[in-house]
């Protein structure tokens, strides 16, 4: 029994895979993500500030052992990110107008979408462009190309590789102002006759938030649209939020805070339970829509390196995914192998 095998006439499942992992790659934990999974996401290392560290610098040392990584255990393989405001090499900023943006952003998108053609499967062209209230994020993209740097990407990405799908992709893809700005502007790309594969649901979740029906009724817009949806980076998060937290309380230190911070020492049952739940709900409503979903990708493998202990506030101890500490399959995934 694994994962990938039991879905494998549903979507794809995939794991965010870590530096240490693509290095090391005996390690326990890529013996388990190569029996769970059929497809794997770069956590960091194709970011711009790590592959294209400066204007005539790429470095694809621990892109292309990522890539052979996937191509050993036959997976799909998906490329992230190409254009993101975010762990962005720091000499984008420099950009001064639409000229100098239009040939760098050629430059960087060719030259990493065609050393991979053919062996990454899509990409997410670009990443977190929306505010969420649905209008454009202000970069340095924005700044100096203007509105449609987006479809001039995913123009460059689909010149460079015809074959592998290109994703937009973002969080908050549920909150209803961000999925009529995301839909509004991939309508813009598409009216120009520019392609768009997919939209990625990034899936950083809560316990309670958001509904499964909001989540239903996102999917279905996305497909709406004629694209495929990706549910991209999956994690649950069973912490406080500090943005939870009103006025004075915020400015507080709350770093230290044992509120934020409450289960650190272990989750209680009541909690598990809930988290369990979550899991098996989400992975129904995905099933049941699976000829709209391309692939269920997980943000990590297990509690032992999730983002999530470090974000929104340093060193917690969070319990997001189904694979425990000790890399012991917890009930969630009983209960989402239980659905097949
Ligand atoms: C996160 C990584 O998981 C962290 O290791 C890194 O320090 C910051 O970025 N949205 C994305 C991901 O698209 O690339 C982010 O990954 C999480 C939020």
């Amino acid at each position: 029994i694994s994962l990938k095998n039991e879905f494998k006439e549903n979507f794809y499942m995939g794991v965010a895979i870590n530096e240490s992992q693509i290095e090391e790659q005996d390690s326990l934990e890529t013996i388990l993500i190569s029996k769970e999974f059929n497809s794997i996401t770069a956590e960091n290392i194709m970011k711009s500030m790590f592959v294209h560290p400066s204007k005539d610098t790429f470095d694809f040392k621990l892109t292309d052992k990522y890539v052979a990584f996937g191509k050993k255990y036959n997976m799909f393989i998906h490329g992230h990110t190409l254009i993101w405001h975010s762990q962005l090499a720091p000499w984008f900023k420099t950009i001064k107008d639409s000229a100098e943006m239009a040939s760098v952003m050629e430059n960087h998108i060719k030259t990493i979408v065609s050393r991979y053609k053919g062996k990454i499967n899509s990409w997410d062209v670009v990443n977190e462009a929306l505010n969420e209230d649905g209008t454009l994020r202000n970069s340095v993209f924005l700044d100096t190309y203007g509105e449609d740097y987006l479809a001039y990407a995913f123009k460059l990405a689909s010149e460079s590789d015809p074959d592998t799908d290109l994703y937009y992709n973002d969080y908050n893809m549920t909150s209803v102002d961000k999925r009529n700005g995301a839909i509004k502007m991939i309508k813009r790309i598409q009216d120009k006759g520019i392609k768009v594969d997919g939209i990625g649901m990034q899936g950083h979740w809560r316990l309670d938030s958001p509904s499964i029906e909001v989540i239903e009724e996102s999917i279905l817009a996305y497909a709406e649209l004629g694209v495929k949806v990706a549910i991209t980076e999956l994690d649950i998060n069973v912490l406080p939020s500090p943005w939870d937290l009103v006025g004075a309380e915020v400015s507080q230190n709350f770093e230290s805070s044992e509120k934020m911070n409450p289960y650190s020492k272990s989750l209680p049952d009541s909690i598990q339970i809930k988290f369990t739940k979550r899991y098996q709900d989400i992975f129904k409503l995905f099933l049941k829509h699976q000829d709209k979903i391309s692939r269920v990708t997980f943000w990590g493998l297990s509690d032992s390196h999730t983002w999530l202990n470090n974000w929104p506030i340093e060193g917690r101890t969070n319990y997001p995914m189904i694979f425990d500490r000790r890399l012991q399959a917890k009930k969630a995934y009983d209960s989402i192998i239980s659905l097949k």
